[in-house]
């Protein structure tokens, strides 16, 4: 009897030792122990079994239990701390970090081109007192040739021009929609800038595009003349070109202002002289311009007798285009990172 119990015991010991060493992580370890030592366990077990014995078998079993699970307790103890030491070592690999490696580069986004000279013209108007405000560009006919005093057959209205999206509704070809929205909205005194995308069906080339962008002025008040036309032009065009600039005014036709003018701004670059910039002329050709027509005032219901005003349109793309000696519009649409990254 003591001799199998003492096997028993010795058998227990040794399985228990493999387990412990194959145990591979603290989970499996420790079900070993619940396994062997634990309440039910198999090495508690036999110990229970101790009753039966003899006065002389007793402490030799006992003795034997005790060395086993001394064993044991010792083998699950090495086997924790060397489960641990591998899971600090793997950690430790796995996050290192090689700080010599090469970081990782961001750019820093820039403003486009035209947004900057557009935030300069927003600046700009709105120190002298402008709103600036927003109209639709699916716009309605009536908006966008009626009420400017284009009537039907204008070439202006000829489909060659325009996108047309049914009879009454076009992709809007001039800002100059938004001078009418904002008079039937709102009585004078009114001043307001309005920039925005204008569609035409142009063909693409250095300086064409289907779409591009125009930046609308009205102002409507008592005794508004040409002269302050003039003056708000020649402000606004020098604090976008320096001081030493020059307007001229050509007279010209706009179904929607009366007297009307295109004005051209003396070449910033050569000072009139003639260069490459101005094509020899000396003179730009940067905007139309004019007293609002007495019939438009009359169609948004304000009266010609007591108010009068003055417009302009100008091409986005143009004065950036002017601003930065940009000499292809398409550059300003390809967003090529080497050309956007210079202003
Ligand atoms: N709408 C004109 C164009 O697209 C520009 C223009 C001319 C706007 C005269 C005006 C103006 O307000 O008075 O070419």
């Amino acid at each position: 009897m003591i001799k199998e119990t003492l096997a028993q015991i010795e058998q227990i010991g040794k399985q228990t030792l493999v387990a412990i060493k194959e145990g591979v992580d603290l989970n499996a370890v420790n079900d070993v122990r619940v396994k062997i030592l634990g309440k039910k366990g198999e090495l508690t077990a036999v110990l229970k079994t101790m009753g039966k014995l003899s006065a002389e078998e007793r402490p030799v079993i006992g003795a034997k239990a005790n060395e086993i699970r001394e064993a044991v307790e010792k083998a699950i103890a090495e086997r924790i701390a060397e489960l641990k030491a591998f899971h600090y070592e793997n950690s430790i690999k796995k996050e290192a970090v090689d700080v010599t490696l090469p970081g990782k580069r961001f750019t820093l986004g820039k403003s486009h081109p035209m947004s900057i000279v557009l935030n300069e013209l927003k600046d700009i108007f709105r120190f002298m007192g402008y709103t600036v405000v927003s109209g639709p560009e699916i716009e309605e006919t009536k908006y966008v040739f009626d009420m400017l005093n284009t009537f039907e057959g204008h070439p202006a209205r000829d489909e060659i021009d325009t996108f047309y999206i049914n009879d009454n509704v076009v992709l809007r070809t001039q800002t100059s929609s938004v001078q009418i929205r904002t008079m039937l909205e709102k009585k004078p005194p009114i001043a307001i800038i309005s920039p925005g995308r204008v569609y035409r069906r142009d063909e693409v080339d250095a300086t064409h595009s289907p779409v591009f962008h125009q930046c609308e002025a009205l102002v409507v008040d008592k005794g508004i003349t040409f002269a302050d036309l003039k003056g708000t032009l020649e402000a606004f065009m020098k604090r976008l070109y320096g001081s030493s600039v020059k307007l001229r005014f050509r007279p010209h036709h706009f179904p929607y202002t009366e007297p009307s003018a295109e004005v051209d701004l003396s070449c910033f670059k050569c000072n009139g002289t003639g260069c490459s910039m101005c094509k020899g002329e000396g003179w730009i050709e940067m905007l139309g311009a004019g007293i609002v027509h007495p019939q438009v005032l009359k169609n948004c219901g304000i009266d010609p007798e007591i108010y009068s005003g003055f417009a302009f349109g100008v091409g986005l793309e143009r004065i950036t285009m002017m601003r930065y000696e940009i000499d292809d519009l398409r550059l300003l649409y390809e967003n090529d990172i080497r050309f956007l990254k210079q202003f």
